[in-house]
């Protein structure tokens, strides 16, 4: 029997019954006819098919994310706001009036996405400084225009919406609280829907062969390129243990489908560097929809969050019906390429990251071709405990070096116990030799790769002596 999915678009209720692998772009272009979110890469890296998206029952402003790589699944008692939401009564929003005032579009392929990701950047901060601006637009490719009249449009629009609002707030939409159900049928395809950690784990015992799906961002490639479909699907965005963020003196807690934007206002203060780096991931589209358990799980060797969080000393939740919760060291996770300690009938409960002590010094750099939207060729972390001018206690890992996500001991013993001079930083660079024996790729040699690894063993010993400074997040 087939049941709909309910969600609210451009303000109004609509129910649907498309199969729940259907990608919400599929969604809006075919059955429901709104031509005005384009697709161009299919596979979330030109934001053509920005939309704005506000899950049910959580507050504040929409956020942009890729209706490509995004599921029918993920949709319910979801608002979404499409560039025929920007002008409802065929009146330009001031965004797009102000593209249009500033000649920020030519063949307008790009044009309608960029409006929505500028629009969703007025309705979180109204006065965004250049970096913001560029931030918002990192996730959208525009091939003809060039950057420098849609970033003065983005600054007109919201001059004229601060004095037309009287002060600096944007208003905020109020969250509207939708009954979600617990399960949708459509099209020969399910997908079970748990409110809680104990559903979740029931349902993950009886379908081990169901699509676990968090935010989509790896999982639904394929299935926009339809080389893939979904026949079973347990989302994880409901479950209220998963989406938690707890913090004491000593430690942040992070559920598994806590998103990577939501973690990045969290990290700001203690780890900049971090906050740095995940500012970097993909793009607002991405990481309003990527989670942290979706990057552990994925279990790439070029995922940028595990080299960090293993540095930082993480420890990993996981949990089943039969076995019950374990935790483990996020570093004793990864255990071959694309292979994990995560059992059939387990998920990821959450992940627990020590906070900065006095004396820890914290970095990580990530080395890719393009400096937004770009997953990294090297990602180096280092965690230092300093003790009188010496190293008492240091971890390092690198991604991108090795089949997994992995530390460094004989680089970490190089460097113990001394203070961090740049001899010793190449001594350390050195040791990575006997550490790593990475792949030649695409993305990088194997000599390019070790020397890379090398030398931001240096760049830290310059950063921490005051020589360079890190580029900080905005
Ligand atoms: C354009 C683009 C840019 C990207 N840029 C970056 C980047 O800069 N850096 C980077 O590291 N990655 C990047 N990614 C990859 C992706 O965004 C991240 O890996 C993201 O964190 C995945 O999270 P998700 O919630 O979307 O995972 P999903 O796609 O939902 O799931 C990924 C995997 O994790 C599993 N999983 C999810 N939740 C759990 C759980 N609770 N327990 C057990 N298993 C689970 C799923 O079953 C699946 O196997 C990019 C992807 C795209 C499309
Ligand atoms: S079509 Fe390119 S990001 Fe969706
Ligand atoms: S206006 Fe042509 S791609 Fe941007």
């Amino acid at each position: 029997m087939t049941t709909q999915t309910a969600f609210l678009l451009n303000g109004a209720p609509v129910a649907t019954g498309v199969r729940p692998d259907t990608t919400l772009l599929d969604l809006l272009r075919g059955p429901l006819a709104l031509k005005g979110t384009k697709e161009g890469c299919a596979e979330g890296d030109c934001g053509a098919c920005t939309v704005l998206f506000k899950r049910p029952g959580v507050a504040g402003p929409p956020l942009a994310a890729n209706a490509c790589i995004m599921t029918v699944a993920q949709i319910e008692g979801a608002e979404i706001t499409t560039v025929e939401g920007l002008a409802p009564d065929g009146v330009l929003n001031a965004v797009q009036d102000e593209m249009a005032r500033n000649g920020s579009s030519q063949c307008g392929f790009c044009t309608p996405g960029i409006a929505v990701a500028l629009s969703g950047l007025l309705a979180r901060d109204p006065d965004p400084d250049e970096a913001a601006i560029h931030d918002a637009l990192a996730g959208n490719l525009c091939r003809c225009t060039g950057y420098r009249p849609i970033v003065d449009a983005t600054r007109a629009a919201a001059a004229r919406l601060r004095a037309e609002l009287g002060g600096d707030e944007a208003p905020q939409p109020e969250a509207r609280h939708a009954m979600i159900t617990s399960h949708t049928d459509a099209g020969g395809a399910t997908v079970h829907r748990p409110h809680d950690l104990r559903g979740l784990l029931k349902l993950r015992r009886e379908h081990p062969d169901a699509v676990l799906l968090a935010g989509g961002t790896d999982l639904a490639v394929p299935l926009a390129g339809y080389e893939t479909r979904w026949p079973r699907v347990i989302a994880t965005g409901h479950v209220g243990q998963l989406r938690r963020i707890e913090a004491t003196d000593t430690h942040w807690t992070f559920g598994a489908a806590v998103t990577w934007q939501e973690a990045l206002e969290a990290v700001r203060d203690d780890y900049p560097s971090l906050a740095t780096l995940i500012r970097r991931f993909g793009s607002i589209q991405i990481r309003s929809m990527g989670t942290i358990g979706g990057n552990i799980g994925t279990a790439s060797p070029i995922g940028d969050g595990p080299p960090a969080l293993i540095a930082l000393g993480t420890t990993i939740g996981l949990a089943s019906l039969e076995g019950g919760a374990r935790d483990m060291p996020l570093e004793d996770f990864f255990v071959d390429y694309r292979r994990t300690a995560l059992r059939d009938d387990e998920v990821i409960t959450h992940v627990t990251v020590p906070r900065a002590r006095a004396g820890t010094r914290f970095r990580t750099y990530k080395v890719s071709k393009r400096y937004d939207q770009d997953i990294s060729t090297v990602c180096g972390a280092y965690r230092l405990d300093m003790d009188g001018g010496a190293v008492a206690d240091i971890a390092i890992a690198y991604g991108g070096m090795a089949a997994t996500p992995k530390r460094a001991p004989h680089a970490e013993a190089a460097l113990r116990g001394r203070p961090l001079t740049l001899d010793a930083a190449r001594e350390a660079g050195r040791a990575l030799g006997s550490d790593f024996s990475p792949l030649t790729d695409w993305r990088g040699s194997a000599a390019y790769r070790h020397k890379v690894a090398a030398n931001l063993i240096e760049r830290l010993a310059r950063d921490l002596a005051g020589e360079t400074v890190e580029v900080m997040a905005p």
